[in-house]
């Protein structure tokens, strides 16, 4: 794992310090200078010990008569055999040249071949490719301050590659007031946070609330004549949360024809209108939904009746897939897609099946991958960006990490290594190469007197785990209003390789869900598991919840936790 991060960040590196800054180009950008090519390299099938993949090259320099392409891989990839392309490798380095009858290419003109390879260990994609000794593009590059990040051939958008590069993003006005209103709110009130629509009537806006054409006005206001980003989490499928209470909605399991008509429909009507067509609008579509579809059905230990019902009727995916489609068809609109976190989905069972789903939804109701600019991580969750005091590959008193309780066999031990990992596994499975990630850091924090100076003692690897790490949960599968969380990174472009951006999805002080059972017009339950008293289920591997007492329903104000988040804020406030 580390291993091979290091090789990608070094490779990203090098074509950086070689070719300046200007690596790609960005359709309908005229402000950047043109690549002479751009290379798209997509895996097609994938089986344990091997796979074959599909490489086109597309030429934007001057025509040519013969053409040879290079890249590295940064595992142990062989290939074993190729077509329409004569493929020779030596060590990582691989050559691919023309055959006789495929050597003219013209200027705008493209050529693909194929090959199968063997491999074990991670199937890692190349970075870098060039075209005749010249680099074409970097593909994955969406992050780093270095890198402007790929263009995708297959693309048919004026979208930038990264919205939030050189944007700032909407202050939600309503967020803000209540944060400011708070003591010492006033030093986090001007962050922006996710507008959440999760109901139909949030499209006009509940009782005296913004609508979304408020929120989109207000947008406008604040952007002036840079750029704007605003978030958006569409958030009501039927069936909705059905592993857990807290945030169950409005419609039922079979309501997907109300979802599109009522929810969907509604709403992209509005991101359409062309008053609107100068914002970058981002979406987060629909958390917790597909993630529930691999972990929580049929014999799994932690199966629940109503996610089996969701994954036989099919709704969540054609949900994804209807709300994919319609706001993808809208120029300026980016749609992120939930993808849980690595203490849900970075288990070996959990992550390819994971990616695998969400190409189905992403290819469902007319939706396709064109519709995807990539994905979200730790969407209102706590999982620790990056744990410094252990790694994954490190071993104590004879044992690896991921033999700990904490770890429990998991692959990943933080946000910012499951994201990139995740990012590469999607496009494996058939994602762009260009999709970039968000990581919601609204609370992953874990600041305060509580936080491990050091690493853990070195007795056993538990003692070295739960001595070192950052993440003080009892239990990684806890959700719910936690006790002992802080604020996190504050929101960011650009942050790390792969990650389009740190944002504050989740805004901090509105509740994960109520302490005890109270009534609503929301359609929300009670869950235990936002119970202080409760002692868990197998969800959390039967612990205690960690969760703060006397919280309201999900979604409303709670000032004890906003005053915590505070306190335990990392980096620290003011
Ligand atoms: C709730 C939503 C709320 C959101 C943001 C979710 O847990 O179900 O109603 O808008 O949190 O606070």
């Amino acid at each position: 794992m580390s291993r091979s991060r290091t090789a990608i960040l070094a490779a990203l590196a090098l074509v950086a310090g070689a070719s300046g800054t200007a690596l790609a180009v960005v359709p309908g950008d005229p402000g950047i200078a043109a690549v002479p090519c751009t290379v798209d390299y997509q895996v097609q099938n994938q089986w344990s010990t091997g796979f074959t993949a599909n490489v086109t090259v597309t030429n934007l320099s001057a025509a040519k008569t013969s053409w040879s392409v290079k890249w590295a891989y940064a595992g142990n990839q062989q290939i074993t055999n190729g077509w329409n392309a004569k493929i020779s490798q030596s060590g990582t380095a691989v050559t691919a040249a023309n055959e006789s009858y495929n050597g003219a290419l013209a200027n705008g003109g493209s050529v693909s071949f194929g090959f199968q390879a063997s491999y074990s260990g991670g199937n890692a994609l190349p970075t870098t490719f060039t075209l005749d000794g010249v680099t074409c593009n970097v593909d994955g590059g969406t992050g780093g301050p270095t890198d402007p990040g790929p263009t995708d051939p297959g693309t048919p958008s004026t979208r930038v590659d990264n919205p939030y590069a050189g944007a700032k993003v909407y202050v939600n006005p309503e967020w803000s007031a209540k944060a400011a209103a708070e003591p010492g709110g006033s030093r986090v009130s001007g962050q922006p946070t996710g507008v959440w629509l999760d109901r139909i009537a949030a499209i006009e806006g509940v009782g005296d609330g913004m609508g979304l054409r408020d929120h989109l006005d207000a947008a406008l206001a604040q952007k002036g004549s840079g750029e704007e980003v605003v978030q958006l989490v569409v958030y009501d499928l039927p069936g909705r949360d059905c592993a857990a209470l807290a945030s169950n909605g409005e419609l039922g399991p079979t309501e997907i024809g109300r979802y599109k008509s009522e929810f969907i429909d509604p709403i992209a009507a509005i991101l359409a209108d062309s008053k609107y067509a100068s914002l970058r609008i981002v979406t987060t579509i629909e958390i917790d939904s597909l993630p529930n579809l691999v972990t929580n059905v049929g014999s799994r230990p932690t199966a629940t009746a109503a996610c089996d019902t969701m994954k036989a009727n099919g709704n969540y995916v054609k949900g994804v897939g209807y709300a994919l489609n319609k706001l993808g068809a809208i120029p300026n609109v980016y749609n992120y897609i939930d993808a849980g976190h690595h203490g849900w989905l970075g288990w070996d069972d959990n992550f390819a099946p994971s990616a695998q789903l969400f190409y189905e939804a992403a290819n469902a109701e007319g939706a396709t991958v064109d519709d995807v600019h990539g994905f979200i991580t730790n969407t209102a969750n706590y999982s620790a960006l990056k744990e410094n005091n252990f790694t994954i590959g490190d071993s104590v008193a004879g044992k690896s990490v991921r033999e700990s309780k904490w770890v429990d066999w998991n692959r990943y031990v933080d946000e910012l290594s499951y994201a990139q990992g995740f990012r590469n596994q999607l496009v494996t499975a058939g994602f762009r190469s260009a999709i970039g990630m968000l990581i919601d850091t609204s609370r992953n924090g874990w600041g305060g007197s509580a936080r491990p100076a050091g690493p853990g003692a070195t007795t056993s690897v538990d003692t070295y785990v739960d001595g070192g790490r950052f993440d003080r949960r009892i239990h990684i599968g806890n959700w719910c209003n936690q006790a002992g969380a802080g604020l996190g990174e504050r929101p960011q472009a650009a942050p790390a390789t792969g990650i389009d951006a740190y944002v504050w999805m989740k805004p901090p002080g509105e509740s994960d869900g109520s302490s005890s059972a109270i009534p609503n017009d929301e359609g929300k339950g009670f869950d235990r598991m936002c119970d202080p008293t409760y002692t868990g289920n197998p969800r959390n591997g039967n612990n205690p919840s960690g969760a703060l007492g006397d919280a309201p329903v999900s979604g409303h104000w709670f000032p004890a936790q906003f005053q915590q988040l505070m306190q335990n804020a990392y980096p620290p406030l003011p």
